[in-house]
């Protein structure tokens, strides 16, 4: 039997990098699984790359009245909710100079603001143990180039793991941070390859462990959090960063 096994999951940002490797895991163990994205082509793309019991469902997450629709969705498809895996994010990098109240405001909500009402607009549909994780970064932790919105943000977001479990913790609902440090995802793919390339040197040196780490890494502690194995854990965050976040280098 999987360690997921009759749980119902919904994952954001599903479509690549983390998300789609935690998909993957979490499907491996059992669980049937919804994943979230912009585009009907790239869930399309995660679904053929997928096996088992999902469910790809177009869904922005800086959408904020759409957490109510997906919430619906969800509802009309399933009879409960036991695993929520916030993790679309806006992942903008910019120097104070060139933000824009607008690009500010759209990483807000998709980043801190759109998993906020998610969770609201899903309390009715969550079941007594359901694991919800919330996926933040070492930006929360430690200051680097041009991160200053991005990490107030996942900060914010972090922080809801405290404040949400405590509100929530009567109805049994547990909610974690996953934190990553630097993983080979896409996310870096439109800086191009060169500067994709000096980017990973640079944290190939700096991280304490000195690599970077991979989605599926990051997948098995999310597959921790989501199970019941982790049912003593509640309102943390589990860093899985190479040590970036902890140690000086
Ligand atoms: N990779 C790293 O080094 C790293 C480090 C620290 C934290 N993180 C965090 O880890 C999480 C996953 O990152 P990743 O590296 O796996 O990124 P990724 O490979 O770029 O994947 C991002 C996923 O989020 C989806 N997404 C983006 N914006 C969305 C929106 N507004 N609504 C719905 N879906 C949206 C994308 O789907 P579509 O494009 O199909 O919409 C895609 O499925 C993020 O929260 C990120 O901040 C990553």
């Amino acid at each position: 039997m999987g360690r997921l096994t009759g749980k119902h999951a919904l994952i954001t940002g599903g479509t690549s990098g983390i998300g789609l490797e935690t998909a993957r895991e979490f499907l491996a163990e059992g669980a049937a699984v919804a994943i979230t994205g912009r585009s009907r082509e790239r869930l399309e793309e995660a679904a053929r790359q997928l096996d088992g019991p999902l469910l790809p469902i177009v869904s922005d997450a800086g959408d904020v009245p759409g957490q109510a629709a997906l919430a619906a969705r969800l509802q009309e498809e399933w009879p409960r909710l036991d695993i929520v895996m916030s993790n679309a994010a806006d992942v903008t990098h910019l120097p104070i100079e060139e933000w824009t109240e607008e690009a500010f405001d759209r990483l807000v909500a998709t980043n801190l603001k759109g998993p906020f009402f998610l969770i609201k607009a899903l309390l009715p549909l969550l079941s007594r143990q359901a694991s919800v994780i919330l996926v933040g970064s070492v930006s929360a932790f430690i200051g680097h180039e041009n991160a200053a919105v991005y990490g107030a943000a996942k900060a914010g977001l972090l922080s809801f793991s405290r404040g949400l479990t405590y509100e929530l913790k009567d109805r049994g609902i547990r909610v974690n941070g996953l934190s990553p440090g630097p993983t080979l995802t896409g996310t870096f793919n439109s800086l191009g390859p060169e500067r994709q390339a000096a980017i990973y040197d640079e944290l190939r040196r700096t991280v304490p462990l000195h690599r970077i780490g991979t989605a599926t890494e990051l997948a098995k502690a999310a597959v921790y959090l989501a199970s019941d194995e982790s049912a003593y854990t509640a309102g943390t965050v589990l860093r899985v960063d190479g040590g970036i976040g902890e140690l000086a280098y």
